[in-house]
C-alpha cells in the first residue's frame, strides 16, 4: 500500500483533517488486498499471496475542502489468523465486505463476519455506526454464480452500500472508494451516526423474490408457486400475477427478462399436461 503524496495534501496538522479507519473483511482469496492495491497503487497482482494476519496502509485523500486520512487495516480472510485479527474490529468507521461472485460460499458467508464483528465490536449500537460497503469482486470472471439481484438485495437489507467490483480490471473500484470517502466525511459531519443509505434499486423486493424463485426453483411447479394438484385456472392465475410483477416493460430489475422467459415456458408446459 502506497500514501498519496500530493503536496497540498500533505500538510501536518490540517486544520480539517479528519482521521478515519477502514477494515476489510470477507473469506480467503475473494480479493481484499487486490481491491485495496488497485486502488492505491492502480495495479493488479494474478498470482495469490495471503495476507498474512493483518496489512496496513495510510492514504490521504481531499473530500471537497477537507482532507481525509485514511487507515486501512487489510485483514486475513483465513480462519487461521482470527486471533490476530479480532483485536483490529474495535474503533472502525468503515468496513469494505468483499465476496467472490464466483464462489457461492464466500457470498454466504458474509453473515458470519458480521457475527465475528459483532462479538469483537461487544455494544450493537458502534456496530450500526460502521458503514459497509459491499463488494461483489471479480465480476470480470466468466463463471459467475451469484448473480446482482441477490447481492444487492442482501446488502439493501442490511443497509449496507453495494457495488460490483473487479480488482482484475478496475470496475467499480475507484467509484466504491470514492463513494466510501464521501459517506465517510458525511458520517463525522454527522457526529459520527450513520444516515441512511440510498440504494436506488429501482426494483421492489417482491420482484426481486419472484425473479430469484422462477430461476432456483427446482421444477415448473415450483417457479410457479403452484401445488402438483393445480388446475388450469390455479396455473393462470399464478402465471398472471407473476408476469405483471416481471413484465419486460416495466421491470428494471436485472434478471427479469429472462426469468419472464422461464415463466411463459413454465406455464406453457404445466398447461400441455392438463
Ligand atoms: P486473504 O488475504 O487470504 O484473505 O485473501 P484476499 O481476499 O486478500 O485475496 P487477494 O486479494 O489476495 O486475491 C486472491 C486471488 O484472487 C489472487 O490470485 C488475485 O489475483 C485474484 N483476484 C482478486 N481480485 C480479482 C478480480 O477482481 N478478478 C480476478 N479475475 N481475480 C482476482
Ligand atoms: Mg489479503
Amino acid at each position: 500500500m502506497s500514501s498519496n503524496t500530493n503536496p497540498l495534501t500533505r500538510k501536518k496538522g490540517h486544520p480539517r483533517s479528519i482521521r478515519v479507519k477502514v477494515i476489510s473483511m470477507g473469506n480467503a482469496e475473494v480479493g481484499k488486498s487486490c481491491l485495496i492495491k488497485r486502488y492505491c497503487e492502480k495495479r493488479f497482482v494474478n498470482k495469490y499471496l495471503a495476507t498474512i494476519g493483518i496489512d496496513y496502509g495510510v492514504t490521504k485523500v481531499q473530500v471537497n475542502d477537507k482532507e481525509l486520512k485514511v487507515n486501512i487495516f487489510d485483514m486475513a480472510g483465513h480462519p487461521y489468523f482470527y486471533e490476530v485479527r479480532n483485536e483490529f474490529y474495535k474503533d472502525t468507521q468503515a468496513a469494505i465486505l468483499v465476496y467472490d461472485v464466483t464462489n457461492r460460499v464466500s457470498f454466504e458467508c458474509l453473515e458470519s463476519w458480521l457475527q465475528e464483528m459483532r462479538q469483537e465490536i461487544g455494544k450493537p449500537q458502534k456496530m450500526d455506526n460502521v458503514i459497509f460497503f459491499v463488494c461483489a469482486n471479480k465480476t470480470d470472471k466468466g463463471n459467475r454464480v451469484v448473480d446482482t439481484t441477490e447481492g444487492r438485495l442482501w446488502a439493501d437489507g442490511k443497509g449496507f452500500h453495494y457495488f460490483e467490483t473487479s480488482a482484475g480490471t478496475g470496475e467499480g473500484v475507484n467509484e466504491m472508494f470514492q463513494a466510501m470517502f464521501n459517506a465517510l466525511v458525511e458520517l463525522s459531519e454527522n457526529g459520527g451516526k450513520r444516515g441512511p443509505v440510498n440504494t436506488n434499486l429501482g426494483f421492489t423486493k417482491e420482484q426481486a423474490d419472484a425473479i430469484l424463485r422462477i430461476k432456483n426453483g427446482r421444477d415448473n411447479y415450483e417457479k410457479l408457486g403452484v401445488h402438483h394438484s393445480a388446475t388450469r385456472d390455479d396455473i393462470n392465475k399464478a402465471y398472471r400475477k407473476l408476469a405483471v410483477l416481471l413484465h419486460p416493460d416495466k421491470n428494471v430489475a436485472p434478471g427479469s427478462e429472462d426469468a419472464f422467459k422461464l415463466l411463459v415456458n413454465a406455464r406453457t408446459a404445466l398447461l400441455k399436461n392438463r
